[in-house]
């Protein structure tokens, strides 16, 4: 089982956690759902957009695992007319077949269109109902951040964003606020120097960590683990997805890898800030 952070309202979030969107978007989540929780992930990262929460709840489901022992997140996406954040989410756990989640994200502020404090008033209604045991955001850049912490009388538990070290230097001064504000980090896209970006200044100095774990720890080791320790030292959780079973058993075995040293951290933030590439959010990055 995945080590945890705790989040501000006490609960704690194991530090890995399966996605089912990218790779999966749209698609039957429930064998790789089922693969993950059989090879030892709890933490699972749903969201309405993805449209296949029915499949992440038919996998849980058919594992048999104890409620009580997940972390499943799922997110908003957008209210229709007239429809209320709590009615949005009880239809998301009708579909997961679960009474609760553990986390409630708003999965995009552009889509709330100028009505984000009103979303979040919803949001503080589901939190306190227990429909969701966290509330939190994805997505958000520092003024969205502000609407919410100015209007709201709840925290947000966490911003899951873009994070990497191509994103890094461009993210710092919202990861800033979120640490002032006692929001956990939440990592996706965490691969993609190696996945969507390869060739770039980082690729050299991964590699000689990568070389430099394996002769410390004498086992093989990946630079998708390197790039994940980074994301764990920096204090956040990484939210990844895999179709392989090697693969997740990697992502569970990166907290038992030594420690990047400081100067190695140091390296892999000076490479990263030589090049910006930034995959998915361009509301926050704004190019
Ligand atoms: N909130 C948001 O707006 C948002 C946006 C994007 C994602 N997310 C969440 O984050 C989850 C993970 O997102 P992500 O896909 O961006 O995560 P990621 O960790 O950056 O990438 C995972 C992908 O990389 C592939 N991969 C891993 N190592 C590789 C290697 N050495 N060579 C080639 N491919 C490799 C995996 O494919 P294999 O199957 O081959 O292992 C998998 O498809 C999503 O499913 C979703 O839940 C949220």
């Amino acid at each position: 089982m995945a080590k945890s952070l705790t989040l501000n309202t006490g609960a704690k979030i194991p530090v890995i956690g399966f996605g089912t969107g990218t790779a999966l978007y749209g698609k039957d989540a429930t064998q790789l759902v089922r693969l993950a929780l059989d090879t030892g992930i709890t933490h699972f990262d749903g969201a309405q957009m993805y449209n296949n929460e029915d499949t992440l709840g038919a996998g849980i489901k058919a594992s048999g695992k104890p409620r009580g022992e997940l972390f499943v997140t799922t997110k908003l996406n957008v209210l229709a007319p007239g429809e209320s954040v709590k009615d949005s989410l009880k239809a998301s756990l009708v579909k997961l077949g679960l009474e609760y989640v553990d986390l409630f994200l708003i999965h995009d502020p552009t889509k709330a269109k100028g009505d984000l404090a009103k979303w979040w008033v919803g949001m503080e209604e589901v939190y306190r109902e227990g429909l969701a045991k966290a509330i939190g955001v994805s997505n958000f850049k520092v003024e969205d951040l502000n609407v919410v912490l100015e209007s709201g009388t709840v925290v947000p538990a966490a911003n899951q964003i873009e994070f990497h070290p191509y994103v890094w230097k461009a993210a710092e001064p919202l990861i800033n606020l979120c640490k002032e504000q006692g929001i956990a980090i939440e990592s996706y896209g965490g691969l993609s120097p190696i996945v969507r970006a390869p060739g770039g200044p980082l690729d050299p100095v991964i590699a000689a960590i990568r070389e430099r774990l394996e002769e410390t720890s004498g086992a093989p080791v990946s630079t998708g683990q390197v790039l994940t320790k980074w994301i764990f030292q920096k204090g956040a959780v990484a939210v990844t997805t895999s179709s392989k079973a090697e693969r997740i058993q990697e992502f569970l075995a990166v907290e038992n890898l030594p420690d990047l040293t400081s100067k190695e951290i140091d390296a892999i933030e000076e490479a990263g800030s030589k090049l910006h590439k930034r995959v998915f959010m361009r509301h926050v990055f704004g190019e």
